[in-house]
């Protein structure tokens, strides 16, 4: 699928079975983290802003790893999507969803993952014109059997489960016909990154890349 500055949040979606989920406390990890993810097929990168050094880490990766679609997730605030695009972010993802999130997304132009847990805030990012959704915490908030239950009432609603998915239950999650990818941390974890064994994170990436899913 060619990338261009049209990006949409389906496209994010729709790239690899699996976003990324990554937690960078080590500018020097970026760079390798990213250029391992890509080696293993998984370009659409989301690097959390939950750490001191994610600006900077994300800067290096817009940088030095062209091949990679760097995202931002962890954003809370306006300020924080405007921050992420002036690193080079291009997509956003959120645990939750404000309207000041959206518009802010909206105005730079960059395709949001806003997270739901509930109905109401399904409805909520429906109004504001959003219908691919991270359900988040996924695994703790009900797991396959919520989103088996939101196929009904929001038909039109795609989602990517993030919080708790694993290798193990990434399978069934992907097999459910409104759910187009997954998101998730293990991809990452922070022994290989401690032992900076990008080869590992390669590997994780290839069997993640590898995983089927229905819908699309
Ligand atoms: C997230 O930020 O989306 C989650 O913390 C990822 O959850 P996980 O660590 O359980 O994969």
């Amino acid at each position: 699928m060619a990338v261009d500055s049209q990006l949409t949040a389906l496209q994010v979606m729709q790239d690899a079975p699996v976003i990324p989920v990554i937690v960078l406390n080590d500018v020097a990890h970026a760079v390798p983290v990213a250029r391992a993810l890509v080696a293993g097929g998984i370009r659409m990168l989301e690097v959390t802003l939950r750490t001191p050094q994610a600006l900077a880490c994300m800067e290096a990766i817009a940088r030095d790893v062209p091949e990679a679609v760097l995202g931002a997730g962890t954003v809370r605030s306006a300020a924080d999507a405007r921050a992420a695009a002036a690193a080079g972010a291009r997509f956003v993802v959120s645990p939750g969803y404000t309207s000041a999130v959206g518009q802010a997304c909206r105005d730079l132009g960059l395709p949001l993952l806003p997270g739901v847990a509930t109905g109401s805030e399904i409805m909520m990012c429906q109004e504001d014109g959003l219908s691919e959704l991270k359900f988040f915490p996924a695994m703790q908030a009900g797991g396959a059997a919520i989103l088996k239950a939101w196929s009904g009432p929001f038909t039109d609603i795609r989602f990517c489960p993030t919080g708790g998915v694993t290798m193990a239950n990434a399978t069934e999650l992907l097999a459910l016909s409104n759910v187009v990818c997954v998101g998730g941390s293990w991809l990452v974890p922070p022994d290989a990154l401690a032992q900076r064994d990008w080869s590992r994170i390669t590997r994780s990436a290839q069997s993640a890349k590898g995983l089927r899913r229905s819908a699309g």
